[in-house]
């Protein structure tokens, strides 16, 4: 074991330390996020609540290692982000860390069971049996949508589509921005509780969201206010 990992508290999934993030609107920088630093155990679920605007998404897309950060460090058990090479990045998005990010991201012209395969034609590595696919349709209650197309889903199952398709990575982390937005409280208190399962089954799931009564079933809860997280 490297040293580095040697300061690891044992388990810790993913540690962020002092991320900080600027983006620039016309000649003025602001923070987008501001000295963060959390941990994340296998298992958690944790909500993170915030004004639109506050920085969530940015700190997501960071957590996520689709965003470098101006400062700061991001370790994946026990591995600094900035060791890893693109490719290490992309195989852990596609091993250990999924990520629905937000708003929809299923494509219209392909049915719900070929969404969920997208990322598996554009990364060879991986190859899901149709066992693999059904029970990840399944968990969320989706399985008899397979051959639909997404014109013909609601938003829930939309989201539902979007929380196989991440699960099938068997990720040890599930990144979750917004899941709950644009749907009724049921829907969304069914998505929370998909989502909440998942996490009882052992996979530390991050959600980001606007609704209060969602954030209140997380084991942990963080506010995001102008770039700071409390
Ligand atoms: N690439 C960018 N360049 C410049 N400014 C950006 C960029 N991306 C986001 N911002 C700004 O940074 C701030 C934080 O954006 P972010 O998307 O992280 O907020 P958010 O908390 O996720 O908001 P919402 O709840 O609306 O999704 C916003 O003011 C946004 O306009
Ligand atoms: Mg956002």
């Amino acid at each position: 074991m490297t040293g580095e990992q040697d300061r690891f508290a044992k388990g810790v999934l993913l540690e962020a330390r002092g991320i900080k993030k600027s983006y620039k609107r016309g000649d003025n920088p602001f923070c987008a996020a501001d000295n963060i630093s959390l941990s994340i155990n296998p298992g958690e679920f944790i909500g993170i609540t915030g004004r639109s605007g506050s920085g969530k998404s940015t700190l997501m897309n960071i957590l996520a290692g689709l965003m470098t950060p101006d400062e700061g460090e991001v370790f994946f058990e026990g591995k600094s982000y900035k060791k890893m090479t693109d490719r290490e990045l992309s195989a852990l998005r596609c091993n250990g860390l999924g990520y629905i990010m937000q708003g929809l991201s299923v494509l219209p012209n392909f049915t719900v069971y070929e969404n969920i395969l997208i990322p598996e034609w554009l990364d060879r590595r991986r190859k899901s049996s149709p066992k693999d696919i059904l029970k990840a349709m399944k968990k969320v209650g989706i399985a008899h949508l397979k051959r639909q197309y997404p014109s013909r889903l609601s938003g829930g199952e939309l989201r539902r589509v979007s929380i196989a398709r991440a699960l099938l990575s068997s990720p040890k982390l599930l990144i979750a921005d917004e899941p709950t937005s644009d749907l009724d409280e049921e829907t969304a208190e069914n998505i929370v509780n998909i989502l909440s399962d998942i996490a009882r089954e052992g996979v530390a799931v991050l959600m980001v969201t606007h609704d209060r009564e969602a954030a209140a079933k997380c084991g942990r809860e963080y506010q995001m206010k102008n770039g700071v997280l409390t």
